[in-house]
C-alpha cells in the first residue's frame, strides 16, 4: 500500500515540525492533538518555518490539516506518527485506541526519546508494524531520524520505515536492539544531567557550560541549551524514565526539577536555564 496520508498525533515541539517535513515531501497530512490551542500554535509554528522555504510555501501548507478527532482522522491514514507527550500510559492508551480504527497494515511509528518500542507495541493486535522513529528538534533543520526495532517488529516495517526517512530527506541510523534510550537519548540525557549537576554544584555558569561544550568539543549547541531547546519538563521525564531501566547516573539534579516545578521549561516558556524573548520566538 502507497504511504500518501500521514496522520500526525500530538502537535507540539515536535510534531508540528515533523509534520512541516512530511508535507514538504509531498504526503498529506492530518495533525490531532486533544488541545486545539496546541493545534493552533502548532500551524503557526508551521508557517513560521515555511517563510523560509519557497515560493511553493502556500501548496505545502495546503497539505496540512488538523483535528480534534482521532478516530475520524485515522480512519483514512495509510500512516501514523505518534507524537504526543512522554508519557507511557497516555501512548499505550493511544495506540490502542488508533488499532481499533487504523487499517491493520497500518505502521504506528512512535517518536518516542526512550521508551521500550516492544512494549508500545504490546498494547496493540500489530506488535509487528510498530516501530520506533525518533526525530530531533526542529525536526525541519535536523538531518537524521534513529529508528528503533521492537522485538516483534518486522523486517517490512523496518524496511517501509527507513525508506521513508529517506523520502523524508533524512539519513536513517538503526537501534537493533529494543534498549530503552536507544542511542541518542541515553548519550545526551547524560550529558545534560552531568551540565546541570555542574552548575548547581556552582563549579561554572550556565553560559560557560554551554560555552565548554561547543568550544572544546566542537558541539553545535551546549547541552543547557539543548536541554532549553528540548523542553526541560520533557527532559525530566525522559531522565526520570532512564533512572528505573539503568540507575542513578540519569537522576536529574534537584534544581532542573525545580525550575520545571516553576514552570520554567526552556524557550517554549520563555526561560529555562537562559530566557527567551517569547516575542521572537513566536
Ligand atoms: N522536545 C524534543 O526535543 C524531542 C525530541 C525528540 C523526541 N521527542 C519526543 O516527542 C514527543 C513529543 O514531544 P514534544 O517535545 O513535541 O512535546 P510537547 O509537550 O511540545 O507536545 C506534546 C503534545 O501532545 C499532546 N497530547 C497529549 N496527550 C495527547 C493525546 N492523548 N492525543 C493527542 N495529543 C496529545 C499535547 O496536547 C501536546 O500538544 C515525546 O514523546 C518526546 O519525548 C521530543
Amino acid at each position: 500500500m502507497a504511504i500518501e496520508r500521514v496522520l500526525v498525533v500530538g502537535g507540539g515541539l515536535m510534531g508540528s515540525g515533523i509534520a512541516q517535513v512530511l508535507a514538504q515531501a509531498g504526503l498529506t497530512v492530518t495533525i490531532v492533538d486533544t488541545d486545539r490551542a496546541a493545534l493552533e500554535r502548532s500551524l503557526l509554528r508551521i508557517d513560521r518555518g515555511l517563510k523560509y522555504a519557497t515560493a511553493t510555501s502556500v501548496t505545502i501548507r495546503d497539505r496540512i490539516s488538523i483535528s480534534v478527532d482521532l478516530e475520524s482522522a485515522a480512519i483514512g491514514a495509510d500512516h501514523v506518527i505518534e507524537s504526543v507527550v512522554e508519557d507511557i500510559r497516555v501512548k499505550t492508551e493511544l495506540l490502542r485506541r488508533l488499532d481499533d480504527v487504523c487499517r491493520s497494515d497500518v505502521i504506528f511509528a512512535s517518536n518516542t526519546s526512550q521508551y521500550s518500542i516492544s512494549l508500545l507495541g504490546a498494547s496493540t493486535r500489530r506488535p509487528d508494524r510498530v516501530i520506533g522513529s525518533h526525530w530531533f528538534n526542529p525536526p525541519p533543520l535536523m538531518g537524521l531520524i534513529e529508528i528503533v526495532r521492537g522485538v516483534e517488529t518486522s523486517d517490512e516495517t523496518l524496511r517501509t520505515t527507513v525508506a521513508l526517512a529517506l523520502r523524508y530527506g533524512k539519513q536513517a541510523i538503526v537501534c537493533k536492539k529494543d534498549t530503552q534510550g536507544f542511542i541518542t537519548s541515553r548519550l545526551i540525557a547524560l550529558f545534560i544531567v552531568e551540565a546541570a549537576r555542574i552548575v548547581e554544584e556552582g563549579i561554572a555558569s550556565v553560559d560557560d557550560v554551554n560555552r565548554a561544550c561547543v568550544l572544546a568539543f566542537n558541539h553545535a549547541l551546549g547541552p543547557l541549551d539543548t536541554a532549553d531547546l528540548s523542553g526541560l519538563d520533557t527532559v525530566v521525564r525522559v531522565a526520570d524514565a532512564l533512572v528505573e531501566q539503568y540507575g542513578e547516573r540519569f537522576r536529574p539534579p534537584s534544581m532542573l526539577r525545580s525550575l520545571v516545578h516553576a514552570g520554567h521549561l526552556g524557550r517554549k516558556s520563555g526561560r529555562g536555564f537562559s530566557s527567551y524573548d517569547l516575542a521572537i520566538l513566536r
